[in-house]
């Protein structure tokens, strides 16, 4: 059990009340009062209470066990609550020092009043965009804005090569005040965390839970793992940043989970990214590089030394090239995503890299067969094809970077 002692304010009460009742601070009075309180014989002083551990209450050199600070207070005619010393244990109970330092952000006011609501609202918030839209910088800045709204906040980086039983295991003995041994068996694991997480409200963040690079068991294990803690209410929430929206598992959570889509940045906001790295631009010539690029700073941060070295910091001349360059990084995320699908799903791709929109109709016109359906699901699901609404008909088409790779690798 963890101790307690009086904040600055509560041992100026205590002595107060001490002083009211004309007590001597070392007087055998209090230690009398108190014992009797906690249903000690005469003559007999409870457990707990002591000279030493009133001193250590009166002058608050040290914690000393609840319910004798409790007890003390009780005697004193004083609140425990109002007297003790509360936010300092608490605040050290965050564990972040895994969370990146974001060192510029721009924009995202929105974003981050929407989602803050909706950590409040619901046990799991699933964040997600194509990879390098923002995720974990939006995740960070949230997590730094709800500090008072959360008694303790955990980041994590998701680690696909571990089982999910070391993740939980990790969690609880983050969340525990002592060391512990846990039981091995996953489902008590489960249990445990509930309780943990129904004790405090607490925020975990697991950044990066990208399916694509999880063996398939494992993925499915930790989904249904969040399934069962979804079990019971409580108001702590889980916070997910992920590529991928997870399939049909909001449905499945009966209201407790929600997916937010990560678009990419204002035009200003990107256009502040390009200007911090000394890029020369009018503001129109600055949007129209951001919009092309669909606002992901990832990137607008990689286009930069290129503008820079062969361009001499000149947007507008980098964008009279024709085209789009699509950099190493990104492509590298890509071809992961785009590693994942299905083949027909690839084949869907490849009729929109080398047409205008379609609209699943003339799509399906096109490919003659297959589970439309669930193909266009999966892909909206991976921000991999983007719709376009035209007289009230939705048509798909990729973005610029996705459908230049697609063609670049003849897929
Ligand atoms: N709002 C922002 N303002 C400035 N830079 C940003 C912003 N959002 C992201 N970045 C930068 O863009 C890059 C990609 O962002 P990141 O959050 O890692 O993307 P994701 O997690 O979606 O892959 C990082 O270098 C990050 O610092
Ligand atoms: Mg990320």
């Amino acid at each position: 059990m963890a101790g307690l002692r009086a904040s600055e304010a509560g041992k100026l009460q205590i002595r107060q009340a001490i002083q009211a009742r004309n007590w001597n601070i070392t007087g055998e009075e209090p230690l009398k009062m108190t014992s009797q309180l906690l249903g000690s014989p005469p003559g007999i002083y409870a457990n707990g209470v002591s000279e030493t551990t009133w001193k250590r209450f009166v002058y608050a050199k040290r914690a000393i066990r609840r319910d004798t600070f409790e007890a003390y207070c009780n005697i004193l005619g004083l609140d425990w609550t109002a007297i003790a010393e509360l936010s300092e244990p608490q605040a050290s109970r965050d564990d972040l020092s895994l969370m990146r330092l974001i060192p510029t952000f721009y924009g995202r006011t929105q974003e981050l009043c929407d989602l803050k609501a909706l950590l409040l609202n619901y046990r799991f918030v699933i964040l997600y965009g194509l990879g390098g839209i923002g995720k974990t910088a939006v995740a960070v800045q949230l997590v730094e804005q709800v500090q008072t709204q959360f008694d303790r906040r955990i980041w994590r980086r998701f680690d696909h090569t571990l089982p999910i039983a070391q993740l939980l295991l990790d969690l609880l003995h983050t969340l525990s005040s002592s060391p512990q041994s846990f039981p091995s068996d996953p489902a008590m694991l489960v249990q445990l965390l509930l309780q943990d997480l129904g004790n405090s409200r607490t925020l975990i963040v697991l950044d990066e839970v990208n399916s694509g690079e999880s063996n398939p068991a494992n993925y499915q294990h930790f989904i249904y793992t969040l399934q069962e803690l979804g079990q019971r209410q409580n108001q702590s929430c889980i916070l997910l940043t992920t590529r991928e929206r997870p399939a049909d598992f909001t449905a499945l959570m009966g209201g407790q989970a929600i997916s937010y889509p990560l678009q990419g940045l204002d035009p200003e906001s990107g256009c502040n990214i390009l200007a911090h790295r000394q890029l020369i631009f009018e503001p129109a010539i600055g949007q129209q590089l951001v919009q092309k690029y669909r606002g992901n700073p990832l990137a607008l941060e990689l286009l930069c030394p290129i503008v820079r070295d062969l361009f001499q910091n000149q947007v507008e001349s980098f964008l009279q090239n024709p085209g789009i360059y699509v950099p190493g990084r990104i492509e590298q995320v890509l071809r992961q995503q785009i590693q994942d699908l299905t083949e027909f799903e690839q084949l869907i791709l490849r009729s929109l890299a080398h047409s205008d929109p379609l609209s699943r109709s003339e799509l399906q016109d096109e490919l003659n067969t297959g589970d439309f359906i669930q193909a266009l699901y999966r892909l909206g699901r991976r921000s991999l094809i983007e719709n376009v609404i035209e007289n009230d008909d939705v048509l798909y088409t990729l973005q610029p970077m996705v459908m230049e790779f697609v063609r670049k690798h003849r897929l």
